[in-house]
């Protein structure tokens, strides 16, 4: 018997780059027509509809250098199609690694296993007709899960009063940390690329002290310390720097960690194509004279903590007690996933940029 074949749309890109920091551009994308065979499954594989696609920084890192083009591995909202995985059940709302195209045949373990089913935790249903689906992709998806969870598995003793360095505040992650350890009585500054998502951190967010850092490049050490003396820092220091840059504002704030301090390292933004070598701290000694602290945290090690996730934060964004921006492309197209993608990693949006495929929309 033939198997039944699909026609339907994917993106392709080549990263084509020669030489340290170029980085891809629009024209580095194509969209392609396919008609391939619906698949059959093997254990633990699903077939999948991808109804939304949620950027996030190192979607880059995948990317193949020179002239090879490949399909991008992409965060996406999904509805199984077929699954002989007894955790995504057929018929699920999953968010997943996927490829940016209208179906994906997902068979990689490794990428099996950072799937989970958004719509069967407790809440889904009470909450629906507040929380749109791309949320899911953002605050509520894997983003927000990382904030949370570097929180709760990393962030050592958390008490009232203690101050927090946040750069890149603005993003998905900074965002809710920010807001969740206001929420815990500490004192939060953070950073980011404009005035106007200063302001949303300090007049929308409840940050205590935000700056602009591309205004302050070569002087970041004298504004954090103004911050520090405008809110009333305790210790006179930071206590906690949440790492989502590292740059030259991890130096910066390891001289700045107070006694005992610490480091919550979670992301890299600074170094966009993974290049090598990564920033070399300066101020590594610190840590030693300080007895600092420095921790990392991998989401993908955690993911038995979801439900506890959900169950704290979905309440708190349904209610408008946590605050995010995000940017729904609805109606979208394939194409535009690739541009957005673009666009976000400039950071020309506020928070999680996600596209709603207008050709798999569900009703
Ligand atoms: N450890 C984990 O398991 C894990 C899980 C998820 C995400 N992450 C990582 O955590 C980081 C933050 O994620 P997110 O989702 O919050 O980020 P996001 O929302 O994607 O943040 C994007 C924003 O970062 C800012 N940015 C870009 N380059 C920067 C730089 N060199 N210095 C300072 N800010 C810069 C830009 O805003 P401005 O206008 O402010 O520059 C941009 O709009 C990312 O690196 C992500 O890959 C880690």
């Amino acid at each position: 018997m033939s198997q039944t074949q699909l026609t339907f749309k994917r993106v392709l890109v080549n990263r084509a780059i020669q030489g340290e920091g170029v980085r891809p551009s629009k024209s580095h994308f194509r969209t392609i027509t396919v008609t391939e065979p619906v698949p059959e499954l093997q254990d633990n594989e699903v077939f999948l509809k991808n109804l939304s696609f949620g950027h996030d920084t190192y979607i880059i890192y995948n990317f193949p250098e020179g002239e090879t083009e490949s399909r991008v591995r992409g965060y996406a909202l999904s509805r199984v199609l077929d699954s002989k995985n007894p955790k995504l059940p057929k018929g699920s709302l999953i968010f997943a690694p996927s490829y940016w195209e209208e179906y994906t045949h997902l068979f990689e373990p490794f990428f099996i296993r950072q799937a989970f089913p958004v719509d069967q935790h407790k809440f889904y249903d009470k909450y629906k007709d507040r929380i749109p689906l791309a949320t899911y992709n953002g605050i509520l998806g894997m983003s927000g899960f990382t904030g949370w969870g570097s929180l709760e598995v990393s962030g050592g003793d958390l008490k009232p009063g203690q101050v927090i360095y946040i750069p890149s505040a603005a993003g998905t992650l900074g965002q809710l940390v920010g807001q969740l350890l206001k929420r815990k009585g500490l004192k939060v500054i953070g950073s980011a690329g404009s005035q106007a998502k200063i302001d949303y951190l300090t007049q929308e967010l409840g940050f205590d002290f935000a700056f602009n850092y591309k205004e302050h490049q070569d002087n970041k050490k004298a504004i954090l310390q103004e911050g520090l003396a405008k809110i009333g820092a305790p210790g006179g220091g930071l206590d906690i720097f949440y790492d989502l840059v590292g740059d030259e504002t991890v130096d910066v704030a390891l001289e700045l960690l107070n006694p005992r301090g610490r480091v919550i390292a979670v992301g890299f933004l600074s170094n966009k194509l993974l290049e090598d070598p990564l920033y070399g701290i300066r101020q590594y000694v610190q840590i030693l004279f300080k007895e600092l602290t420095v921790v990392g945290h991998a989401v993908w090690e955690h993911f038995e903590l979801l439900p506890r996730f959900f169950e704290e934060v979905v309440p708190l964004v349904a209610e408008g007690q946590i605050k995010y921006r995000e940017n729904v492309l609805e109606q979208g197209t394939l194409e535009q996933v690739s541009d957005s993608y673009i666009d976000f990693i400039e950071g020309k949006y506020t928070g999680k940029v996600s596209v709603n495929l207008a050709s798999t929309k569900e009703e």
